[in-house]
């Protein structure tokens, strides 16, 4: 798929994306690539007077909302309405692999906490079957680095700590290799326990509906 499709795609879903928000919903606003059009998208009814509280998945994503004129919190205990973001893969259950942008530890906060997680995704995200084309980004503290990135080598494939970049949090990002993923929720609960992860970027069950986009459609699936 050429990078002009994909972006079209992401287009078509951050559109098909923003009918589900409505007036005085306090939303997650997701991060990535197709989280910003949706957030471009979403400035534009912001402008013409929707009113929105967005709480922003990233540092990245929280420049561009208020850029953009969309008013943001991190301070919120209630439930957030819905969760608006990308991801990096999307398996035939809906399970997704997200954290290439590495926001994945914030992501899954504001994921947890919503009542619904509303995924926009061209079609080259989807993989029929189980999840196995990306790499899983494990968020890892930096002390003892080494020794961490060691035990989750003993699990994998491969991993590769992630060169020069620290998330917004100050940790580090662990990109893993774990092939075919036939039991997502049993990897996800195995990388947690150990001593010096933050997050992985499994997201398992978490996903309420799926957007697709394509170039000149759209399409829903729900979970
Ligand atoms: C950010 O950490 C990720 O989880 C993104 O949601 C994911 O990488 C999708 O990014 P794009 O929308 O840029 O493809």
């Amino acid at each position: 798929m050429s990078d002009k499709i994909a972006e079209e795609g992401k287009l078509s879903a951050a559109r098909r994306a923003l009918s589900y928000v409505k007036d005085d919903m306090t939303i997650g606003l997701g991060t990535g690539s197709t989280a910003a059009y949706f957030l471009h998208l979403l400035s534009e009814q912001v402008s013409d007077g929707l009113s929105i509280t967005g709480i922003p998945t990233s540092k990245s994503t929280e420049k561009l909302a208020k850029k953009l004129g969309i008013k943001v919190t991190s301070d919120f205990t209630g439930i957030i309405d819905a969760d608006f973001d990308g991801a990096d893969e999307v398996d035939s259950s809906g399970n997704l692999v997200k954290g290439g942008g590495g926001a994945l530890t914030r992501e899954k906060i504001v994921a947890a906490n919503s009542r619904k997680l509303v995924v926009m995704v061209d079609e080259s995200k989807l993989t029929e079957g189980h999840l196995s084309r990306s790499k899983i980004p494990v968020e890892i503290l930096p002390f003892m680095s080494q020794l961490t990135v060691k035990k989750l080598q003993m699990m994998a494939i491969s991993c590769e700590i992630r060169k020069s970049f620290t998330t917004d949090n100050g940790n580090y990002i662990v990109d893993c290799n774990f092939g075919k993923i036939d039991e997502p929720a049993h990897l996800e609960s195995q990388i947690k326990m150990l001593p010096g992860v933050v997050e992985v970027g499994l997201f398992v069950r978490m996903a309420s509906k799926i957007i697709v986009g394509s170039r000149d459609s759209s399409y829903e699936l729900n979970y």
